[in-house]
């Protein structure tokens, strides 16, 4: 059923060349009623990624103009031909689908998230994809098991500051790397019991220090290029490496064989990968909201940010000056 007019007018932030934050531009984008299978969401709030600055870089393939954002939170306006999970005014989230620095966008019936009565639009769009991926990163590779050193990087991150929750919640031993001494305290106060300043000290020798020569069971590094080596040594034998971004840049190849004489094992990671189904998807986002509802996972929402200041939430991103999450509201 559709009870919408057959286009809508909306403003929404668009990149409409590839570079630096002001490329952002604020415009008028028309949205076609929504097709069989679709819905129209009004977004309250957008979530921001550091993946959105490589794709608004032109880091990542993409036709241009285009309206980064791929996460969001607001209410069902209109339903698309054959969608029968959703009715307008349903409050609902999302992250699998371009467009949410947007007044509106349109969003496959079968990506949506419902919200819980009690959580604000805030959290709903701050949890979907940094949530689910914290979620596929500590269920898929080796679980962290009570005592096992867990070693994240970039802590303080809208990822990272997840991460060091839900290892800590499994019991394991957490150590978090951040570039400033306010990141540590955040990351302490996320529950790590130990936090590396990796801009100033050897993370690999530190964590070796922390962990009477230990090392880390697991590694999870959305940082890249500036860490990647320090793993091999920070890795306890049979440690799992897990490589699931570049924020600093990609990381330098390696042979196998410094692999082998540790018996470490080096993983990736993306997150489109570990949903393929709608089902998939939201058991992870249900498991997400029920860690937030029972009160031991708490999205650490630093900035929310006017829909127009798009290009100043990236900078601040890009410029490492955030603390979790960084949001844009819409004024919905
Ligand atoms: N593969 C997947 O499934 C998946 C899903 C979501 C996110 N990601 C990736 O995970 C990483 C974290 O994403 P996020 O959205 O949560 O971002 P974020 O961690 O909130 O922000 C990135 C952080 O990376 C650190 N960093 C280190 N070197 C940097 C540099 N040269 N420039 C900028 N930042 C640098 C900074 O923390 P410090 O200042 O403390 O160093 C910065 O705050 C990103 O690489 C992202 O692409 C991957």
């Amino acid at each position: 059923m559709t009870d919408s007019p057959s286009t809508t007018n909306v403003r929404a932030m668009v990149v409409n060349s590839f570079g630096g934050p002001d490329t952002l531009t604020a415009q008028e984008v028309r949205l076609k009623a929504p097709a069989r299978g679709e819905v129209l969401v009004r977004l309250a709030v957008a979530g921001v990624n550091f993946v959105d600055t490589y794709m608004r870089r032109g880091l990542r393939t993409m036709p241009l103009p285009f309206t980064p954002g791929l996460e969001g939170a607001g209410v069902v306006e209109a339903v698309g031909p054959g969608v029968s999970n959703v009715r307008p005014g349903d409050r609902v989230a999302y992250a699998q689908q371009l467009g949410a620095y947007a007044e509106a966008t349109l969003v496959p019936a079968d990506s949506l998230i419902p919200l819980p009565d009690d959580m604000s639009f805030e959290d709903g769009a701050a949890f979907p994809l940094q949530g689910m991926t914290a979620h596929y990163l500590i269920h898929e590779y080796r679980k962290p098991r009570e005592g096992d050193v867990v070693l994240i990087h970039a802590a303080a991150g809208g990822v990272g500051l997840l991460l060091v929750q839900w290892a800590r919640h499994l019991g394991a031993r957490v150590i978090g790397t951040v570039s400033t001494e306010e990141k540590a305290e955040a990351v302490r106060k996320a529950g790590a019991h130990d936090v590396i300043l990796y801009t100033e000290q050897d993370f690999a020798e530190e964590t070796l220090r922390l962990t009477d020569g230990h090392g880390a069971d697991l590694i999870i590094d959305g940082v890249g290029a500036s860490t990647f080596q320090g793993n091999l040594q920070a890795a306890a034998l049979r440690g799992q490496i897990v490589i699931f971004g570049a924020a600093s840049g990609p990381a330098d190849p390696i042979s196998p064989d410094v692999l082998m004489e540790r018996s470490l094992s080096l993983s990736g990671g993306d997150l489109w990968h570990f949903m393929p189904t709608s089902d998939d998807m939201l058991s992870r986002a249900n498991a997400v909201i029920e860690g937030i509802e029972n009160g031991w996972l708490k999205p650490h929402i630093s900035r929310v940010l006017p829909l127009a200041e798009a290009a100043e939430a990236h900078r601040l991103l890009g410029d490492r000056h955030t603390i979790g999450k960084v949001l844009l509201s819409t004024g919905n």
